[in-house]
């Protein structure tokens, strides 16, 4: 039995899987080859942020009704550019684009799968230096191969997600990825300019002590969201606690301390805004994919994340995700808004 070598790289890890899984082909392979290296560029580009006059806003505003900062346009033109030329995706759908991208040649157009995305999370971040992400997730296409893709391929719950991840550009430049199988983290080598192995079969603590809202839409939360608040601040070491709050605004480096040290984040929707901040598609899917892979749990308040069926690409949706057991504590308190 094959086993994974410590410090392989992420190409050395794709082929070491494609070795091991029966039935692979080598297109999901390649598929994370391509993204991986677009998110080395869009790590370059992000360090070097502040000396490349590419920090602050495009001048233009995304279909989300944001102002599109030029970092979020250079990362959305990375990823489209490297996939339109590769052999292993046949579109996107993609936070900073209206519609979904069709990458309408022969070859794409027998690629089976389609990449959802977010290319730049945080991007209110950027100019301040904090920890900005990536996030993705892998569809298989349901339209017949040969044609090109439409919004259909996209529409799909996120139960059935093939592979998703997040890159997380912070104090190091990590990507975390994987299938039903499991998720590994691989962090970037800089002497060697590549992705290795660093956290294998990555598993989110059962509890913790973290614990990620904007309070500053404290006033529109449900009485259930703000009983589940209360008892965060009132843990102490007799009942799991104390809880630490921890926010930092980019969703990326959030989800990602939670997953690594234990405990829970939340965007809940508010009276004026009853879905909301977050994406169901290219932000919540991939995240709550993730933390179930992990032992985790996502849910809308209502329903795991995952079983929601999408009508439109870029619909938000409430988010709440997190550790099991702090999750299981909180649907207790949701409870109060039934
Ligand atoms: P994006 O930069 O891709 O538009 O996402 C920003 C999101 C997410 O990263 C973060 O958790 C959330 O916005 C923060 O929103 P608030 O500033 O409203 O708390
Ligand atoms: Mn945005
Ligand atoms: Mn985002
Ligand atoms: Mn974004």
């Amino acid at each position: 039995m094959l086993h994974p070598r410590k410090l392989m790289t992420l190409d050395e890890f794709t082929i070491y899987e494609l070795r091991t899984v029966p039935h692979a082909t080598g297109e999901l392979s390649g598929l994370m080859r391509s993204i991986g290296l677009a998110c080395k560029k869009i790590n370059s580009q992000v360090n070097r942020a502040g000396l490349s006059d590419i920090l602050g806003a495009l001048g233009t505003e995304n279909v989300q009704g944001e102002e599109v900062q030029k970092l979020d346009d250079i990362a959305n033109r990375t990823f489209i550019d490297l996939l339109n030329h590769s052999i292993y995706c046949a579109g996107v759908g993609s936070e900073e684009n209206d519609d979904i991208v069709i990458f309408d040649d022969p070859i794409s157009n027998n690629s089976k799968y389609v990449l959802l995305m977010d290319p730049l999370d945080g991007s209110g971040n950027i100019d301040v230096g904090v920890s900005i992400g990536t996030i993705f997730s892998v569809l298989k296409r349901v339209t017949p191969l040969g044609t090109p893709v439409t919004i259909e391929d996209f529409l799909q719950p996120g139960n059935r997600i093939v592979a998703a991840g997040y890159v997380i550009y912070g104090s190091s430049t990590m990507l975390i990825y994987g299938t039903k199988r499991g998720m590994n983290g691989f962090t970037l080598d800089p002497t060697i300019g590549e992705f290795c192995l660093s956290h294998p079969n990555l598993k989110c603590p059962d509890n913790g002590k973290f614990y990620s809202a904007n309070y500053g839409n404290y006033l529109g939360f449900s009485e259930g969201v703000k009983s589940y608040l209360k008892a965060c601040e009132r843990k102490t070491k007799d009942n799991g606690g104390p809880y630490t709050e921890r926010y930092i605004g980019s969703m990326v480096a959030d989800i990602h301390r939670n997953l690594i040290k234990g405990g829970i984040f939340m965007y809940p929707g508010t009276m004026s805004k009853p879905n909301g901040k977050l994406r169901l598609l290219y932000e919540c899917n991939p995240m709550a994919f993730i933390y179930q892979v992990c032992g985790g749990y996502a849910t809308n308040g209502e329903m795991n994340v995952l079983d929601i069926q999408p009508t439109e690409l870029h619909q938000r949706t409430p988010l709440f995700i997190g550790s099991k057991n702090m999750m299981a504590e909180l649907e207790e308190h949701l409870k109060l808004d039934l």
